[in-house]
Parts: structure tokens; C-alpha cells; sequence
């Protein structure tokens, strides 16, 4: 999705700095890119189509300096991706710029209102109508004039706005987008997350919706959708910069598939007491009768947080015995779902912006249900909505693709399910004694998983041509089969499907030939027996199996052409390791087939726009 940056700063490095910041936001992606700066009382702006490289160099050749500038990235909805509808956009008189992500939904009968009265448009965009917009309400104090226009947009958006008369000053405001404010010594920023403001500080504010932000260099002041003083309190951000880069690693996504075993620990930190057989989630804001009262559960999520939802239905209905649905959020926002007055939803999403994950949830607050964000991001919208949170901890995950998130958000969630059990009697002390110890030696695990990437490698050479794929699982590693193929489809641009093995009969077993290579997880499991039999038959239609066995299965080669085998551990516990092959499997496959591994074509990182 569309990134904003922005800042005020004394000197004129203002270009350097626009560029550096987009760059910390190309994992949202893009496809054209844009910086305005004022300089000498005029706003000059440069727009380029594709990578920021362009954009780089056309700025470099300017020579363009000044202390004060936006800047955007912007992953096209209206209008296509070319040089004039990339941001940023101005005003009839140039002296109005705007940076927006975002959409305006009532843009059309905004600009024919506007072209009525008189204004040109030079774009096909929604966001040009809001640089029009606020030229007609200025009378001099453009955050007065952002406030009168933002009254009159519909949609979502988080904007920045400058103007030449003030050399000094960027204006931000959001409605249902993200926006933060980087607060520096003598110096203040805009930016969409946090990633890009964190080579000039780590102090920053994040804006609730409706908030005004008022930016000079000196100063910062915010003001509420009533136009009425808001008092901020600054969040410290304790993530690295280091943390956010590649350390080495030729992509993200690889870097980020190695950090798991650190990050399933980080999320567990503190979290497990093994002694009193309890489960530690300070932030869920539950107390134990609100858990003894639960019903029901809904689950919303999208895309791989969809999936880890899926596997959280297995967890919360094996241990806590409540039902539990999942819907995708973008999907239950459109029906008419019962959500009941006490009941329990749980919104799972690595950025805690995406748009209808957040819209679901809100629908949910009407109804009178309490409200669980399993986040990673905090201070996300998500979080700052919920009325309990399980922070994630898997640090900043910049690869498109999502991996060390996913996997953090089957730990929290396994980590809720068994709370929930043993609040509500189903597990006893003893029981989650035994889980515990189950659970610390998950890190290991997934390093001796990481171990067998040489041999992943090869097996997905292997399969680099095929057109595609198909992904079977049972059980609780059905969503890992889902996630598996979604993981292959985003990066390699292979169509791959996922199903749950035992269907197979009911219809994909006609696709099956020599051509079509099948990924089957296969590891021991109340039903192994069963998946065995479904790779047999799959086999015996002449497709490649690849299969993800435990170490030591030995008679499971009689039925693969590939194995690539983890360590066993109990059932609960196996998507979580199972899915670090299939990340590794899909890394390689596109690797070798020269795909953009951290951005893929068409993909943004934080959907904030439905
Ligand atoms: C994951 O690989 C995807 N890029 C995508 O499906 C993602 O999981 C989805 O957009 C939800 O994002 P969220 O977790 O930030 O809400």
C-alpha cells in the first residue's frame, strides 16, 4: 500500500532523507514514487514510474535541496501507475501538496463539485480532489484548512500537506490509515510506520484517527476530529534499526525464515510458568470468570493470519473445548454475522492496519463482544482497539511474504488456547506442565529444521519449471498446507492450491499427472495412516510427491520421490514446524525462478485499503 514520509528540518538534506525513509516502506510496495520540497518560497515536485532507483536518480541530477518536504510511494487503486498520478499531487495553483494512502471513496462527486467551481485536475486519482480540496478552504492556516476539508472526504486516508507560504510546516491527519510523527531534536517527521523514521529517531506518536498533526521544526501540536488540543504521549521504539535490515541475508524473507527459533522464544518469554502449570498473558484483559463465561469464539483474520486462524481453531477447540469460527474479515464484514452480546473475537493480523480486518472488528464492538488483538506492530490500530492484546514480538517483519509473523502468531495463539483450557478446567496443572516443556524445545526444532536448507534447495530446483502445485494436509496441518501455498503463489507466481488430503477424491484427484509435483505433509499424527493412504493414491497417478516426513520414517520413501524430513513432536506442536520447509521451499523455488522475493508484483505488506 502507499507510503507517506515527510519532515522539517533545518538543513537542505530534506531529498537524502525523503529517499531513505521511502526506502525503509518499499516492503509495503509500490509502483511509482514521488517527493515535493520547498525551496525558495515555491514547491517543486519530481514523480517517477517503478523502482525508487528512478526516483533517486532523477533527484541526484537536479541538485535539488531544501529542509523541508513529503514523499510517497504509491501502489496504484485509481488511475494507473504512470508519472502523473504518482504523488505527490498539487493544487490548481501549485502552491498545495498532498501525499495520501489511502481511498476516497465520494472522490467523484467531489471533483465534479470542484471542477464546477472551477478547478483543473491533472491526474485520474481519488487523492488529487483532497490538494484541491484544501486549496479552497485556505484563508491562510492550512491546518485549519486540512481540518474543513477532511470533513468532507469519505474513505480512508492518512495524508501529508504542505504549502509554499510556509516553509517550515507539514500537516498530517488519518481516518482508518496508519500515521506516525518521528519526533527529533530541532528537527520533526511524518511517516506512515515507524521503520521509516528510525535512522533520525526512535521517539514518536502515533495518531489516533481523526487526529490533526501539526509539524514545524520545533514543534509538534495535535488537535481531535473537534479541532480541540490533543495532550500525546510519545512511544520509545525499542526495535534496531540493524533488526530491520538484511544482516547479511541475500533477502528479508530468507533472514526472516532464520529468525524463528529467536522469535518463537521471544514470544514465549515470560510467558510460561512450568511450575504452576499456568499461562501468562498480562495483556489479555480477561479475567478468569469473563474466560468460564465464553460461548463462542469468532476469529477474523486475512491472508496467513487467516491461516494461523484456522490452526487457532484446532488449539482453542482441543484444549479450551469452546467452538470456535473463522472467517476471513474482508467477508464477514459483508454479511450479517451473529455476533453475540459477551461473546469473544479474536483478531489476528502481523501489521494490525489491514483495513478489513479492522473494520470486522469494529462490527464485533457494536455487538458487545470483547475484543483480542494478536498484533505484532504495537501502538497498530489493532492494538490500540483491542480490548486485550497478545503482542507477537517477531521484530519488524519486512519481506512481503509473511514467515517469522506467522509462525509468532501460532505460538501466542497456542499460548491463549491453553490459558483459556486451564481457566475453564479442561487441561489440569499437570497437563500444561507437560505442554510447557513440549513448547520451550520448540525453538531447537526449527533450528534443525533451518538445517536441512542445503537439501530443501535442491529438492525445490527440482520443481522450478512446473506450472503447478498443489499443497495437502490433514487436521491441524491442513491450514499449513493453505499457508504453504499461498507462500509459493505470492512469491513464485506459481499457481498452487492447498487442500485437506481427505478431499482429494472429491475432485483434485482428476489435476493429478507427471506434471504436477504435490507437496503432502506427512508427519505422525492421530490420522498419519490416513494421509499415507492419500499420498499413495496421488502417487499412483503418476504425480511428484514431496513429502514432509519425520526423521526416521524411512518407509515413507517408498511413496515420495522427495522427502524432506523434521523432527517429530506432538501433533499440537507439528504446523509449526512444518511450515518452515514450505517457507524455505517457496524461497528457493522463487529464487531460482528470479522473482522480487520481498516485493512480490501486485503485493502490499499492510493492506489498508479493503
Ligand atoms: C502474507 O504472506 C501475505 N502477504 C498476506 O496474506 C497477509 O498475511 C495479509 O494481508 C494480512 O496481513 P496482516 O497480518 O498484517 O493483517
Amino acid at each position: 500500500m502507499c507510503g507517506i514520509v515527510g519532515c522539517v528540518t533545518a538543513g537542505a538534506d530534506a531529498p537524502r532523507i525523503l529517499i531513505e525513509s521511502l526506502k525503509r516502506l518499499e516492503y509495503r510496495g509500490y509502483d511509482s514514487a514521488g517527493v515535493a520540497i520547498i525551496k525558495d518560497g515555491a514547491i517543486e515536485t519530481m514523480r517517477e514510474v517503478g523502482k525508487l532507483s528512478n526516483l533517486e536518480s532523477t533527484l541526484g541530477n537536479s541538485g535539488l535541496m531544501g529542509g523541508t518536504g513529503l514523499g510517497h510511494t504509491r501502489w496504484a487503486t485509481h488511475g494507473r501507475p504512470t508519472e502523473v498520478n504518482a504523488h505527490p499531487h498539487r493544487d490548481g495553483s501549485g502552491r498545495i501538496v498532498v501525499v495520501h494512502n489511502g481511498i476516497i471513496e465520494n472522490f467523484r462527486e467531489l471533483r465534479k463539485e470542484l471542477q464546477d467551481a472551477g478547478h483543473e485536475f491533472a491526474s485520474d486519482t481519488d487523492s488529487e480532489v483532497i490538494a484541491h480540496l484544501v486549496q479552497s478552504n485556505f484563508s491562510g492556516n492550512l491546518t485549519e484548512a486540512v481540518h474543513a476539508s477532511i470533513q468532507r472526504l469519505q474513505g480512508a486516508y492518512a495524508i501529508g500537506v504542505m504549502h509554499a507560504d510556509e516553509p517550515e510546516l507539514i500537516v498530517g491527519a488519518r481516518k482508518d490509515c496508519p500515521l506516525v510523527v518521528g519526533l527529533g531534536d530541532g528537527e520533526n517527521f511524518l511517516a506512515s510506520d515507524v521503520t521509516a523514521v528510525m535512522d533520525q529517531t526512535t521517539t514518536v506518536v502515533y495518531l489516533d484517527d481523526g487526529d490533526i498533526a501539526t509539524i514545524r521544526r520545533e514543534s509538534v501540536a495535535i488537535q481531535n476530529a473537534q479541532g480541540e488540543p490533543v495532550e500525546f504521549v510519545p512511544t520509545k521504539i525499542s526495535w534496531s534499526l540493524s533488526q530491520a535490515e538484511r544482516g547479511g541475508y541475500p533477502h528479508f524473507m530468507l533472514k526472516e525464515i532464520h529468525e524463528q527459533p529467536t522469535v518463537i522464544s521471544d514470544t514465549l518469554l515470560g510467558r510460561l510458568d512450568e511450575e504452576e502449570g499456568e499461562v501468562r498473558l498480562e495483556e489479555l484483559a480477561l479475567s478468569d470468570d469473563d474466560i468460564r463465561e465464553i460461548k463462542r469464539v469468532n476469529i477474523i483474520a486475512c491472508g496467513t493470519s487467516w491461516h494461523a486462524g484456522q490452526v487457532a481453531k484446532f488449539y482453542i477447540e482441543q484444549f479450551a473445548r469452546i467452538p470456535v469460527d473463522v472467517d476471513y474479515a474482508s467477508e464477514l464484514r459483508y454479511r450479517s454475522p451473529v455476533l453475540e452480546k459477551g461473546g469473544l473475537m479474536i483478531a489476528i493480523s502481523q501489521s494490525g492496519e489491514t483495513a478489513d480486518t479492522i473494520a470486522a472488528m469494529r462490527m464485533a464492538r457494536e455487538a458487545g463482544c470483547s475484543i483480542v488483538g494478536v498484533c505484532n506492530v504495537i501502538g497498530s490500530t489493532i492494538v490500540r482497539e483491542s480490548d486485550g492484546t497478545i503482542m507477537t514480538h517477531a521484530g519488524p517483519e519486512i519481506g512481503v511474504a509473511s514467515t517469522k509473523a506467522f509462525v509468532s502468531q501460532l505460538v501466542a495463539l497456542l499460548l491463549l488456547s491453553i490459558k483459556l483450557g486451564r481457566v475453564r478446567g479442561v487441561l489440569t496443572k499437570e497437563d500444561v506442565q507437560e505442554h510447557c516443556r513440549k513448547i520451550r524445545h520448540l525453538p531447537k526444532a526449527v533450528e534443525s529444521v533451518l538445517q536441512t536448507e542445503n537439501h530443501v534447495r535442491k529438492v525445490a530446483l527440482k520443481y522450478v519449471s512446473a506450472q503447478d502445485f498443489l499443497f495437502i494436509g490433514r487436521g491441524v496441518n491442513y491450514p499449513i498446507a493453505l499457508e504453504g501455498a499461498l507462500k509459493l503463489k505470492e512469491i513464485s507466481y506459481i499457481h498452487a492450491e492447498g487442500y485437506p488430503a481427505g478431499e482429494m477424491k472429491h475432485g483434485p484427484i482428476a489435476l493429478l499427472d507427471e506434471k504436477l509435483p504435490v507437496v503432502a505433509i506427512c508427519t505422525k499424527s492421530a490420522i498419519y495412516d490416513k494421509i499415507v493412504t492419500n499420498v499413495e493414491e496421488a502417487r499412483v497417478r503418476d504425480a511428484k510427491m514431496i513429502v514432509i516426513a519425520n526423521a526416521g520414517d524411512e518407509d515413507i520413501k517408498e511413496v515420495a520421490d522427495d522427502v524432506i524430513y523434521v523432527p517429530e513432536v506432538d501433533e499440537f506442536l507439528s504446523p509449526i514446524i512444518n511450515v518452515v520447509p514450505l517457507q524455505l521451499l517457496s524461497y528457493f523455488v522463487a529464487h531460482e525462478r528470479g522473482c522480487d522475493v520481498d516485493q512480490p508484483r501486485n503485493l502490499a505488506k499492510s493492506v489498508t485499503v479493503e
